[in-house]
């Protein structure tokens, strides 16, 4: 039995900011973030989007009544959630009306929490191959005003529907995994942004990139000749093209080549979001499956995930047949277009914006943004959602 991706939705706040504007506030050419960094624009989250809200998006633009019926079980991945108890799934799994006889979990390891709720998928519909798993991946990242990782924040969401007998693609048994205790990036509960040691996470997601694909290497007998394509966690976009760097002369200059393009067409959406931590990935493949035309039915894609602390996979995935007719490149393409510019003191003054820990009721009106599912106010430390 096939097990994968049977649908991919996407969803990013309607506000951002443009890289070239906040290189000159900062004094900073903007070759540095363009093409140093490889960003060209950050998706900015106004105080009525969180987590949540981010997911519930994603997720509500794929899912029918069957689907809704037929989901038992919802993963909700993230790093940056809204409570240390309740699981943000149990959120989404009510403001999307699904059928009530469902598990619904979060799960954290930086931004390898979406991945590893994909594999425990697999293994959910591997016992139950009539039933359907939401994987979300949703994360808003934030380092600081004027940090050095300012320039890779970013804020949306995926929502991945895993099942039997995928549409997109299926999801190979092979995975070689790598988990060591180290401080590259974490960020502690009392916290709202991370803390990074910023050269040493590069030089740790090359070195995890290097022991998982050497492993897949060893188990599987298969060589970067195999792939069509292979996806990276994208912190920012420059961030994979280091990676697929150290392994590029495993292959011959046609491969090397195609690789190459190949990677800058999954690199396309991220590049104009910023990170989103634990969904980057699965936006990078998203990016190469709705740009790239080069791709067909029975291409194998290498996807590498990793998250700080550390966590790696590498993975593969096969695309099957009729896999464009499930993707939505034009609603997409519109959701990037209809975005809204802002300045940077704009951006600064929506990240200095609080909720309240006070216990205070405050309200917000779901007017102003356009997304369907809106945070609007709190209330007895409860956050109120609307579904418009
Ligand atoms: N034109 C072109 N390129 C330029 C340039 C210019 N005018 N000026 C500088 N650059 C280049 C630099 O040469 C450098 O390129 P290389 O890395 O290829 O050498 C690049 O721009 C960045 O410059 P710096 O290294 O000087 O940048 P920095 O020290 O200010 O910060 C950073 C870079 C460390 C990535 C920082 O943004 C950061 O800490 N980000 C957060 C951490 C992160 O994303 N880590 C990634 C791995 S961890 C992970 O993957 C998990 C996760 O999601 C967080």
């Amino acid at each position: 039995m096939k097990i994968g991706i049977d649908k991919i939705g996407f969803y990013a706040p309607h506000l951002y900011l443009d890289m070239n504007e906040l290189a000159k506030e900062r004094g900073v050419e903007p070759e540095k973030f363009t093409i140093g960094i490889g960003q060209e624009k950050m998706a900015v989250p106004p105080i009525t989007q969180d987590t949540v809200t981010l997911a519930a998006n994603a997720a509500a633009q794929i899912l029918d009544e069957a689907d809704k019926q037929d989901i038992d079980m919802v993963i909700f991945g993230t790093e940056s959630g809204i409570d240390h108890s309740k699981s943000a799934a149990v959120n989404v799994h009510q403001l999307l009306g699904l059928q009530p006889h469902a598990r619904a979990v979060e799960l954290k390891q930086a931004c390898y929490g979406a991945t590893a709720g994909i594999q425990m998928a697999r293994g959910h519909i591997a016992l139950n191959p009539n039933r359907k798993v939401l994987v979300l991946g949703s994360d808003i990242a934030r380092y600081g005003l004027k940090t050095p990782g300012e320039s890779t924040q970013g804020a949306g969401a995926v929502a991945l529907l895993i099942s039997a007998e995928p549409s997109i693609m299926e999801i190979e048994e092979e995975s070689t995994y790598y988990t060591d205790d180290i401080m590259d990036f974490w960020r502690p509960v009392y916290s709202d942004i991370a803390f990074v040691d910023g050269k040493y996470s590069n030089e740790q997601y090359i070195a995890f990139f290097q022991k998982v694909w050497g492993a897949y290497k060893e188990q599987t007998e298969r060589s970067l000749d195999d792939f069509a394509a292979i996806c990276f966690h994208l912190p920012y976009t420059k961030m994979g093209l280091k990676a697929l760097r150290t392994v590029l002369d495993e292959v011959g200059e046609e491969a090397q080549t195609r690789l190459k393009e190949q990677y800058q067409l999954s690199t396309q959406y991220n590049r104009n979001i910023g990170n989103i931590y634990t969904g980057s990935l699965y936006l990078s493949l998203l990016s190469l499956l709705e740009n790239s035309e080069q791709l067909t039915a029975g291409d194998k894609i290498g996807m590498y995930s990793y998250g700080s602390g550390a966590v790696g996979e590498f993975f593969s995935g096969i695309l099957q047949e009729g896999f464009e007719k499930q993707l939505h490149r034009t609603e997409h393409n519109a959701m990037f277009e209809k975005r809204q510019k802002i300045s940077v003191s704009e951006y600064e003054k929506i990240f200095e914006q609080q909720i309240p820990t006070d216990g205070s009721v405050i309200e917000w009106s779901a007017k102003e943004d356009p997304a369907e599912i809106c945070l609007t106010g709190i209330q007895n430390h409860q956050r109120i959602y609307h579904v418009k």
